[in-house]
């Protein structure tokens, strides 16, 4: 049965009220990457770092998933073959849509990471800097999501999947990020047919055989339908 890999950024999150990062008004047009999303930012500045995903935490908490997740939980339910999703998002809209297994490549605002010994459990909504770790008691605690200058999570199992993919789409992502702007490049190595399902042409357009231009939670559902040949 044909495998599928899905890769999300951004843009799928966008219609349920969490900003991009690049787009006009985005994220990193309001912050530097270096004042907030880098290991030295946090050594610097902890408190600073820990209030910039404690505000996004609190936002993510309230967003409702859109058609665009839903159409990918019920595609990993109809599609016959294996469905992996793969994103860069740290809210959890993909599981509230009913997902599972969603591989989050650039971490979890939901989730803490001790910095002295590795362990994570589970954000309250605020944390700070001198929160205890649960298993260690270290106060070196961090937002666990993967940082400008880190490695993304699960990187050997993610590259496993493409090398297996029949179709990979990547949804929602400007390309502009390595190593997610070169899945597309990977897959179609390994023969799958790769489309772009995005408001406007990425980075790495040209990486793909096939785009789709529009809202996620226009195109997404289009998409989905056409694979299920409905
Ligand atoms: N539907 C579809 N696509 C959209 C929508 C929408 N409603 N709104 C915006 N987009 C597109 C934009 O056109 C843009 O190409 O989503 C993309 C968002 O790009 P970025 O803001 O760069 O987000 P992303 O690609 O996820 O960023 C990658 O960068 O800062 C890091 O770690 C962060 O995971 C993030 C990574």
């Amino acid at each position: 049965m044909q495998k599928i890999v899905i890769l999300t950024g951004a843009g799928i999150s966008a219609e349920s009220g969490l900003g991009t990062f690049r787009d006009k008004d985005g994220i990193w047009t309001r912050y530097r990457i270096e004042d907030v999303a880098t290991p030295q930012a946090f050594a610097r500045d902890p408190d600073l770092v820990h209030r910039f995903y404690n505000t996004r935490r609190t936002q993510a908490a309230g967003a409702r998933p859109n058609a665009a997740h839903q159409a990918l939980a019920r595609l990993q339910t109809e599609h016959p073959g294996e469905v992996i999703i793969v994103t860069q998002n740290v809210d959890r809209l993909h599981e509230a849509a009913g997902a599972q297994n969603v591989i989050h490549m650039h971490g979890e605002l939901a989730r803490a990471l001790c910095a002295s010994c590795g362990a994570r459990w589970d954000a309250a909504p605020e944390i700070g800097p001198h929160d205890a770790c649960p298993h260690c008691g270290a106060r070196a605690c961090r937002p666990d999501v993967v940082w400008f200058g880190e490695m993304p999570y699960r990187m050997e199992e993610i590259l496993a999947h493409l090398s297996e993919a029949a179709i990979f789409a990547a949804i929602g992502t400007s390309g502009q990020v390595y190593p997610a702007a070169g899945f597309a490049q990977e897959a179609a190595l390994a023969g799958a047919h790769c489309i772009e399902i995005n408001l406007e042409s990425s980075a790495v357009a040209a990486d793909f055989d096939d785009t789709r231009q529009g809202t996620a939670s226009e195109t997404v559902p289009g998409w989905v339908a056409d694979i299920l040949c409905e």
